[in-house]
């Protein structure tokens, strides 16, 4: 559910629509699915789906922003269906790139997504998933955030653990077959450091440089991890 209404946010921006507009249609098409937009009211977050534009990394506030072409627009969206979360997130240009490097920021961080969960096996351990993610991020001279994370999923939207999208190979919880993260790596195109605005929720870069973000519920098991939130 959460991938196809995903899908169709995705398919739904274009120049001068305003970002609530994502948020009627995110709320309108869980709803009709049977679902339960998870967003809304955690911990008095005021929407279904969250739009964070260019500099904006992650929790940015449907409203009455226009999107204009060449803006990077990064949707995050959460549904409990019978009981269970999916949670995930994508980044998509209004129209062109601005740059050759913008592009590269967002093919650069939704191939780290793949790296962390392919790290997720059986056996391995959650810094092995960090490390994948920072490593082939940094490879490609974009930056991690670190005060924000990924999170253990269930019938919460957050349960533990925490997954960084940094860290140690070897070190960390050992991942077991039945757990389910979701893994969201936030990168930069300047440095590391965020800040979270006057609203109370939208985080931007320090810096003001470009963020992208992707996430997925993935279920670790002995076949490997399976995406559940992947358009099949
Ligand atoms: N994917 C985000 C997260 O895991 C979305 C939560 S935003 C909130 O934190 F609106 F629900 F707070
Ligand atoms: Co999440």
């Amino acid at each position: 559910m959460v991938a196809e209404v995903l899908l169709l946010l995705k398919e739904a921006v274009k120049p001068g629509l305003l970002t609530r507009e994502l948020d009627v249609i995110a709320d309108r098409e869980i709803r009709r699915r049977g679902g339960v937009p998870v967003f809304k009211g955690y911990n008095g977050y005021p929407a279904s789906v969250c739009v964070s534009i260019n500099d904006q990394v992650v929790h940015g506030i449907p409203g009455n922003r226009v999107i204009r072409p060449g803006d990077l627009v990064s949707i995050d969206l959460g549904a409990s269906v019978e009981g269970f979360v999916g949670d995930a997130a994508l980044s998509v240009f209004c129209g062109d790139p601005p740059s050759e490097r913008a592009l590269e920021l967002v093919r650069v961080t939704e191939a780290s997504l793949y790296k962390g969960i392919e790290a997720a096996k059986v056996g391995a351990r959650l810094g092995d998933i960090g490390a994948a993610v920072q490593t082939y991020v940094e490879a490609h001279g974009f930056s991690v955030v670190r005060d924000f994370v990924g999170h253990g999923v269930g019938r919460q939207m957050h349960e533990d653990p925490q997954v960084p999208n940094y860290g140690t190979p070897g070190r960390g919880l050992l991942l077991k077959p039945g757990l389910a993260l979701a893994i969201e790596p936030m990168v930069n195109m300047g440095g590391y450091e965020v800040e979270v605005g006057a609203d109370g929720w939208t985080v931007t870069t320090r810096d003001h440089s470009l963020s992208a973000h992707f996430e997925h519920t993935i279920f670790i098991d002995d076949d490997g991890p399976e995406i559940l939130t992947a358009i099949s």
